[in-house]
């Protein structure tokens, strides 16, 4: 196993083999994950605390599972956005925490790079659960995941990222993930909200969809993120939707057998069409949530040892 890392704050940092690992472990769990009884015992012993400055559903829920699942003791924090305006605050978080002797702590923050500073001043593995626009890495392991189990590979495909890229950290760590491993990457949307120098990324862009659609292996729809938009972006819901929601006749110029996907939550009727989104022949959108629990159990697992291989060292050092 190859995989050494203290926290997983973004997949800039992983290599190929360690994406690989993850995704390798993850399958095992898929297959717990469907037994009757679903326990492993990776984290026997240890406390995972989720804090969740910003709302979510699936990803705290599906936190919460894998730890649960894996024999951790979880507890979710209930954080006020009002209380975290400060980076002191976020300081005091951290000496809070640590005097609670927490191992893994799950972190979804509004603020891009807030996850890598709490890192620093804790002492337990941290995982990004999203910062702001910057990165969500276990949304792009699960994605991962999904495609690879849904086309047996995952490299040499062609993926179209759709709709508002510039508000996402979820399209933004597919991009490093996809890219690490050699696909093919397009981005679609409205040039509004395509972020500036987003070409030295070296992918494609586009602002036709019909277009860019065009032989696609994997389709990834993004939500419009209103609440990280101070002004208008598109002319309007309607017209939006006319030119960028995924229907079945946009989806006719992907390849065939293209799959479908979408992080969650949907805005049915605004960048998808719920007829598509509910297609079992198409769309992969379950399947991303059931892949979420798993690669989250796979990553705190790894990490879990790291962190006991780490702390045994320094016992032994003493
Ligand atoms: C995403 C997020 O929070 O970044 N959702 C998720 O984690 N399932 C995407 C979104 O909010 O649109």
């Amino acid at each position: 196993m190859t995989f050494s890392h203290s926290h997983l704050l973004g997949i800039e940092p992983l290599a190929p083999a360690d994406i690989t690992a993850i995704l390798d472990l993850a399958d095992d769990y898929v297959a717990l994950n469907r037994r009757d009884v679903k326990h492993g015992d990776a984290l026997d012993g240890l406390t995972q605390i989720n804090m969740f400055f910003e709302n979510s559903t699936r990803t705290q829920a599906s936190f919460e599972l894998a730890g649960k699942r894996l024999g951790a003791d979880v507890m979710n924090m209930a954080m006020q956005a009002s209380s975290i305006k400060k980076g002191e605050t976020l300081i005091d978080t951290a000496m809070t925490l640590n005097a609670m002797h927490p191992d893994l702590l799950v972190v979804r923050h509004p603020h891009s790079g807030a996850v890598d500073l709490l890192a620093q001043k804790v002492r337990c593995a941290v995982l990004n659960a999203g910062d702001g626009r910057h990165e969500h890495p276990t949304q792009a392991l699960l994605d991962a995941l999904t495609i690879r189990r849904a086309k047996g590979r995952l490299h040499r495909l062609n993926v179209a990222i759709c709709g508002d890229i510039a508000h996402s950290r979820v399209a933004r760590s597919n991009l490093l993930l996809l890219g690490k491993m050699e696909n093919r990457v397009r981005l679609i949307g409205p040039p509004t909200l395509m972020p500036a120098q987003i070409r030295e990324f070296g992918v494609e862009v586009y602002d036709d969809m019909r277009e860019g659609l065009k032989d696609v292996d994997v389709v990834m729809m993004l939500r419009l993120q209103k609440e990280r938009m101070d002004g208008g972006f598109i002319p309007s819901e309607r017209e939006y939707y006319h030119r960028y929601g995924l229907d079945g006749e946009k989806l006719a110029y992907a390849r065939e057998d293209a799959i479908v996907m979408h992080p969650g939550p949907m805005n049915r009727g605004v960048e998808i069409d719920g007829e598509i989104a509910d297609d079992i022949n198409r769309s992969v959108i379950q399947d991303q949530v059931e892949m979420g629990v798993a690669v989250r159990m796979a990553a705190m697992d790894l990490l879990a040892r790291n962190l006991r291989a780490r702390r045994a060292e320094a016992g032994a050092a003493i």
